[in-house]
Parts: C-alpha cells; sequence; structure tokens
C-alpha cells in the first residue's frame, strides 16, 4: 500500500481517484482537512475498502509513524501543503509551519520507519516530494525554461516555504540515505480545483456574473498543466525515477493570464452564454498587482521525457474545455465550497485592491 499526505486536496484528490482507477493497491490518506481540503472530492470512495481517509496533520510525528507502523506502505507521496501564494502573503504563519516544520516532523517519522525495514524493503522504499516550480523564482522573456539545475531563487513566503522543504528533503537522502524522489511541477489546473485560484476563480465569477480580477496588467505568464497529467508523470517517477533526483514537470504551455481569462470568457459563451447576449468578457477587471509578483514561469520538461518517456497528454485548449465543462456540471461541488470562510477570504484579497 502508499501512504498519501494532502489527498482530499486538488491534486492529492486528484491523485487518490486516479490511482484506485488504475491500481487496486489501497491508500491510506492523511489530511487535515484545512480550508482546502474537501472530502466531497473523494465521495466516490466512500464504500472502497482501498481507500482509508485519516484526518490528522503532516507534523504529527506520533500520528505519522502509528500509521506507517501499522500500514506498512511502500511508498508515501507528500501533496500536503498550504498551496495558495496571496494567502502566504497576508499571513506567511501555516506556510512555515505545514512546509517546513510539517516536513520535517513527517521526514522524521518516515526515516525512523524506513531504517527499522528489512534490507529488501528498505531498498524498495519511495518517499516522493510533490513541489513547485516557484522555488525557482521569475523568468524574464526569452530566458530559457527552469531546467532542474536552474538556481533556487523563492520571491514569496509560500515558493520560500516549499524550496525550504525541498531542501530537507534533499538533505535527508544526501546524509541519512533516504530514498527520495523530489518533482517541482508548473501551474495545474483540472477537476476539483478551489475556487480561490485563477482559473477556477474566474469560471465561478462568471457564472456568478461577478468582476473577473486580473492582477496588474494580465501579461504574466504561467506554464499551465492538466491535473491528471501531473498524476501520471507522479506515477511514473515514483515507479522509474532515479533516487535523490529532481523531476521538472511541466505542460509545454505558456499563457499569459489575459489570455487564460479571454479563453475561459469564449468557452463560456459557447457552452451558457450570458442571458444578456453580451461576452463573459465584459466582466474583466483590472486589479492592483499581488505585492513581488512572479512575471513569467516556464518548466523544461524535457528530463522526465528522457529518463521516464513521460509526457503531457493534454494540449491546453482540450484541458481548458474538459475544466470549464466540470464545472458547468459540478454546480452542487461549486456551491459547497463557497462557505463564509471563502467569502472572507473573497473580501479580504480583493476589497483593498483598486479597480
Ligand atoms: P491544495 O491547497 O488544494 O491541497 C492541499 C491539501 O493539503 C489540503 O487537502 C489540505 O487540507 C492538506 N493539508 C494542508 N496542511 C496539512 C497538514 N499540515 N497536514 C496534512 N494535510 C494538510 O493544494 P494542491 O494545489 O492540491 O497542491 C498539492 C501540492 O502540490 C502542494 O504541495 C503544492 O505545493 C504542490 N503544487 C501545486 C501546484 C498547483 O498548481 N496547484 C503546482 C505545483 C506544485
Ligand atoms: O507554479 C506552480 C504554482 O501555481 C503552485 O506552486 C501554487 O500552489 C499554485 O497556487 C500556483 O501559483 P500561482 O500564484 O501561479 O497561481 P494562482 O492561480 O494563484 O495565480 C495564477 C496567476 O494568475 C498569477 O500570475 C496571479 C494571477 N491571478 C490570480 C488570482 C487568484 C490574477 O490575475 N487574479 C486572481 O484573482
Amino acid at each position: 500500500m502508499i501512504l498519501v499526505t494532502g489527498g482530499a486536496g486538488f491534486i492529492g484528490a486528484n491523485f487518490v481517484l486516479a490511482w484506485l482507477k488504475q491500481h487496486d493497491e489501497t491508500i491510506v490518506n492523511l489530511d487535515k482537512l484545512t480550508y482546502a481540503g474537501n472530502l466531497e472530492n473523494l465521495a466516490s470512495l466512500k464504500n472502497d475498502s482501498r481507500h482509508t481517509f485519516v484526518q490528522g496533520d503532516i507534523g504529527d510525528a506520533i500520528l505519522v509513524g502509528k500509521l506507517l507502523v501499522e500500514n506498512h506502505p511502500r511508498a508515501v507521496i507528500n501533496f500536503a501543503a498550504e498551496s495558495h501564494v496571496d494567502r502566504s502573503i497576508h499571513g506567511p504563519e501555516d506556510f512555515i509551519q505545514t512546509n517546513i516544520v510539517g516536513t520535517f516532523h513527517l521526514l522524521e517519522a518516515v526515516r525512523a520507519y524506513w531504517s527499522a525495514l528489512p534490507d529488501g524493503e528498505k531498498t524498495g522504499f519511495r518517499f516522493l516530494h510533490v513541489s513547485t516550480d516557484e522555488v525557482y523564482g521569475s523568468l524574464a522573456k526569452g530566458e530559457p525554461a527552469f531546467s532542474e539545475t536552474r538556481r533556487y531563487e523563492p520571491n514569496s513566503p509560500y515558493s520560500a516555504s516549499k524550496a525550504a522543504s525541498d531542501h530537507l528533503v534533499r538533505a535527508y537522502h544526501h546524509t541519512y540515505g533516504l530514498p527520495v524522489l523530489t518533482t517541482n511541477c508548473s501551474n495545474n489546473y483540472g477537476p476539483y480545483h478551489f475556487p480561490e485560484k485563477l482559473i477556477p476563480l474566474i469560471i465561478v465569477n462568471a457564472l456568478a456574473g461577478k468582476p473577473l480580477p486580473v492582477y496588474g496588467d494580465g501579461q504574466q505568464i504561467r506554464d499551465w498543466l492538466y491535473v491528471k497529467d501531473h498524476c501520471s508523470a507522479i506515477r511514473c517517477v515514483l515507479e522509474k525515477g532515479r533516487l535523490g533526483e529532481v523531476y521538472n514537470v511541466g505542460g509545454w504551455n505558456e499563457k499569459a493570464n489575459i489570455d487564460i481569462v479571454h479563453s475561459i470568457c469564449a468557452l463560456l459563451d459557447e457552452l451558457r452564454p450570458r442571458t444578456d447576449g453580451k461576452s463573459y468578457r465584459e466582466q474583466i477587471t483590472f486589479v492592483t498587482d499581488r505585492p513581488g509578483h512572479d512575471r513569467r514561469y516556464a518548466i523544461d520538461a524535457r528530463k522526465i521525457e528522457r529518463e521516464l518517456g513521460w509526457k503531457p497528454v493534454e494540449t491546453f485548449e482540450t484541458g481548458i474545455r474538459k475544466t470549464v465543462q466540470w464545472y458547468l456540471d459540478n454546480q452542487r461541488w461549486v456551491n459547497n465550497v463557497q462557505s463564509g470562510a471563502y467569502r472572507q477570504w473573497l473580501e479580504k484579497n480583493y476589497a483593498e485592491r483598486d479597480q
């Protein structure tokens, strides 16, 4: 079996669902259920004995140690994190606690478990750490995409905390020999994406007739990857990745934010036209920029393709159409995630931005 952390969040839940579609290998899913964790993402597994959910913190080394000894996993995949850059700007502390201190305690618990395994199992064990391209900082126009040897230059409290966690993972390999793998991925999008992030926020706001907030000039570039492609990359690295190595994962889809917003508006105009006959583009509103906003991310994903044979399946055009359709088809999920806490967050993040 495998132990997954953060498996009630966006990418973790997609990973758990995809894994159990392909394998009968069981999963224990440890998740604290912060505002970003949602058991509704896993509702289809309600009566599936291959999935066991445990509410808890990766920083609780006693709980993690107990789960490891009782369940005897062959691998741990760490998705758990505070993941939203804007929240890290408003309040970095949770990011330090979970992404740095939490990862440290998780590593300690895993090291204790792994050290006590018999030799054969020790060799086969894997700790896979899911990280981000944001640790590399920001690219200028025309600069080559981030390769695995790119210098770390994190610019936000979020990316700094993820960078710290990557360094801890690396150190546990070099110092203790823990069999680790690290993936640094670009921006994901797809089903179950919490509507605090750009793509789901734009879809949800458009349908609700609200403004579509674009930070600054909207020319910042992200490299978009459909979440199911990210999940297949993680499975591939888990099975074939070389120990201690880092693999960058990306979709070869560099797009400016304003173009992403235009694409979503065009799809909604086609699939769910506004009743007044106007385009959703009318709702676009340029607002005050994010402090320290990274201008451009782009992933050079040649290493994972060359060494492990992984490539994304979706283009941005196919992936964004599926995504918009998913949000149209899952209005109940959308309504349920828009809790009081979610509305408070929108107030905090957007009320003070000038238009
Ligand atoms: P998310 O915010 O949607 O989900 C995070 C999950 O972790 C939630 O279910 C939350 O409850 C859980 N969690 C938070 N703190 C925890 C703790 N202390 N103990 C246990 N569980 C905890 O995030 P996501 O977008 O699914 O990202 C998953 C991972 O992938 C993160 O490590 C993130 O840094 C990384 N990543 C995300 C993207 C992206 O575009 N979303 C891209 C690259 C890398
Ligand atoms: O690059 C990988 C990272 O991608 C992950 O590590 C993070 O966990 C994930 O949240 C994401 O970070 P970003 O900051 O790039 O994603 P976000 O969806 O918040 O923003 C995408 C771009 O859109 C960014 O340039 C900021 C901009 N934006 C975002 C929001 C929420 C807007 O213009 N308006 C908005 O309202």
